[in-house]
């Protein structure tokens, strides 16, 4: 997954470099930059002293020192006035000058802080969108290990109506389809002994009853496939990997443009493309399906080409089919409202 989000302590990190949170004088302070310098040891001051400090929205590299990772890239972002004065841009520009840095330096791996969300008062949402949204560009032209490191549980990291528009969805899904399902299922699987018995005892009792008769292939029978799925088991021969070309082909995507758009790395997605009965993680298909802006039911029938369903029983099923039924295939937003409910991530 070339971009993704983590909690963790930036100074924890084993990349090939951190982004540092600094100030222009790139003479260390609190938060990030206070954290770095102290795990870095007195050898990181030193070689900053000889930088001339920093303008807000460049960057410079340092030695990593005593941390894990090999560079310290130091970045100065804007402090937030209310958002008139080119905040966003300055902060976009950090995000790609730490960026150029990385690259020219053979980075492979980066990870960045939510710079400016701190003590420089950028409302967290939009700090985080601005990085998702600067380092995913950089990623079409890029192959790179991008982390947006997250340290505390602060403000929301996604707006507050979306998150409670989710909130809402996966309560009412999450607890009234799962019961209403299970009854309906039940009715249908054991017809006429459920309705009769007057408890789960009586039900539990018909179970071992109906299995034991034919009732239960009749009944079963009777138990109409859901919608899609009769259309979609007439097209059980074709595979995941077939289902996946034949949908980039469809929507007249190159292969590239539709792996970036999915967060999926080059690698992975050519292993998928050599292996005709590939067997990708659900998190995979998820993506490729938002990536190909499919409806729910193509979706529904790409994960079960690869073995997967979307349930009920699962907050993060349910917040996928949120966003697939109403049309919203943004990876980033996804991301970041899985993250903010954690749950993994889409991508692969
Ligand atoms: N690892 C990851 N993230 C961290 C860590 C850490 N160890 N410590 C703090 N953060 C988070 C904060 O929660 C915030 O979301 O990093 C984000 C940036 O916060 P700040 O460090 O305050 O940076 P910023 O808002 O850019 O302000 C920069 O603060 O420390 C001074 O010298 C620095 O003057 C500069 C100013």
């Amino acid at each position: 997954m070339p971009l993704t989000i983590v909690r963790n302590d930036i100074t924890k990190m084993d990349c090939d470099a951190i982004v540092n949170a600094a100030n222009n004088s790139l003479l260390g302070g609190g938060g990030v930059d206070g954290a770095i310098h102290r795990a870095a040891g007195p050898e990181l001051l030193a070689e900053c002293r000889t930088l001339g400090g920093c303008d807000t929205g460049r960057a410079k590299i340092t030695k990593g020192y005593r941390l894990a990772a090999k560079y310290v890239i130091h970045t100065v972002g804007p402090i937030w006035q209310g958002g008139g004065h080119g905040e966003r841009e300055l902060l976009a520009s950090c995000y790609r000058e730490s960026l150029r840095l990385a690259a020219e330096n053979g980075c492979k791996t980066v990870a960045f802080p939510l710079i400016s969300a701190g003590v420089y008062g950028y409302p967290r949402a939009e700090a985080l969108r601005v990085a998702m949204d600067t380092c995913s560009d950089f990623l079409m032209e890029h192959d790179m290990m991008i982390y947006i490191v997250v340290f505390d549980r602060g403000s929301l990291l996604v707006s507050e109506k979306l998150f409670a528009d989710i909130r809402r969805f996966v309560d009412d899904n999450y607890v009234s389809e799962h019961t209403d399902k299970d009854r309906k299922l039940r009715a249908r699987l054991f017809g006429s002994f459920a309705a009769k018995s007057e408890s789960m005892e009586g039900a539990a009792m018909a179970a071992p009853m109906a299995a034991h008769s034919n009732m239960a292939e009749t009944v079963c029978e009777e138990a109409a496939l859901p919608d899609g799925l009769a259309e979609a088991m007439a097209r059980m021969d074709e595979s995941f990997s077939q289902m996946l070309l034949r949908k980039i082909d469809e929507k007249g995507l190159t292969d590239a443009q539709c792996y970036k758009k999915a967060n999926i790395d080059r690698k992975l997605f050519s292993k998928i493309r050599s292996d005709v009965n590939y067997k990708p993680k659900k998190i995979t298909v998820i993506a490729f399906a938002a990536a190909l802006e499919l409806t729910i039911d193509e979706t529904r029938d790409m994960l079960m080409k690869a073995g997967f369903a979307l349930s009920h029983s699962s907050k993060f099923d349910i917040i996928i089919e949120y966003f697939i039924s109403h049309g919203r295939y943004d990876i980033i937003e996804i991301n970041e409202v899985l993250f903010e409910f954690d749950q993994p991530l889409i991508g692969g």
